[in-house]
């Protein structure tokens, strides 16, 4: 964990304020991750850990009332949600949108297409994405079937999560935030997303992983632990903060960070 004025972070967010159906969600948050590092985002229920997300991503209800937040030397608040994602920002969503009409193969390779234009790569065609989609779907352990169908129509819940490291792991960005994406899965998903992790960090992408699981957790091996509460990141440390969050629970934070400590 590192601060707005550290040269070395990749993204930047500092006293982000964000406002969710006229109410004051997040106050002031300000976390900053470098190339590679994985900083792990917990907090009871409610405390706005996908809005923080969301907000960062540039979902039009989440409206930034203040502070900043840089992705590399962009300012991502002046950006738009496709600019965002060609600056190179990824979002797993915590509850992922069925998207009717449209082909889970077809999606993907335009998404990846587009950002391909943007950094002056060349187009892939459909054979050789539907080589490297099916690669990764069978290291994902995701069914290639649901490649052919509508976007998360009719996928069980562990189908989606993994659709969504799907979509992380073709798309390479520099910061991905990952909002519960183990919540779900079954024993071989969990072990997927831990893989899946390791091989972007090792890649050098930046990752948020909001989790409630302290498994998962201690299998990503985080360089940092973050509490969120009353819309500030109220508590920062290691894997010492997860073990005693999961021991007190929320309510009890304070018992546990002083066992942290
Ligand atoms: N679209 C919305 N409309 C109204 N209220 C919202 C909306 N999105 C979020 N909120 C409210 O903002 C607060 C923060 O919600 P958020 O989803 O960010 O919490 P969270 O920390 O991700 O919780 P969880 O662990 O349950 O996923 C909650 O009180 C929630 O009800
Ligand atoms: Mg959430």
């Amino acid at each position: 964990m590192t601060t707005m004025q550290d040269d070395a972070a990749v993204l930047r967010v500092h006293e982000l304020a964000v406002a969710v159906a006229g109410r004051p969600v997040l106050q002031g948050v300000t976390l900053a991750l470098r190339p590679g590092q994985v900083v792990v985002l917990m907090g009871a229920n409610g405390s706005g850990k996908s809005t923080l997300g969301l907000a960062l991503a540039g979902h039009p209800h989440y409206r930034v009332t203040g502070g900043q937040a840089r992705l590399g030397d962009a300012d991502l608040l002046a950006l738009d949600a496709t600019a965002r994602s060609r600056a190179g920002l990824f979002l797993s969503f915590q509850s992922p949108p069925d998207i009717p009409g449209v082909r889970n193969n077809l999606f993907l390779r335009t998404a990846l297409n587009a950002l391909r234009q943007h950094r002056g790569q060349a187009q892939i065609d459909a054979y050789d994405f539907l080589g490297a989609a099916r690669a990764e779907a069978a290291r994902l352990g995701l069914p290639e079937a649901l490649l052919g169908r509508a976007v998360n129509e009719g996928y069980s819940g562990g189908e989606r999560k993994r659709n969504e490291l799907l979509q992380l792991a073709l798309l390479q960005p520099k910061v991905a935030v990952l909002d519960e994406i183990d919540s779900g899965l079954d024993v071989d998903g969990v072990r997927a997303v831990v893989a899946m992790v390791q091989a972007q960090r090792a890649r050098g992408t930046a990752m948020l992983v909001v989790s409630h699981y302290l498994h998962m957790i201690e299998s990503l091996e985080p360089d940092a632990v973050l509490r969120l509460d009353a819309g500030r990141i109220a508590d920062t440390g290691d894997i010492a903060l997860a073990r005693a969050l999961a021991r007190e629970g929320y309510r009890n934070a304070s018992a546990a960070v002083a066992q942290a400590a």
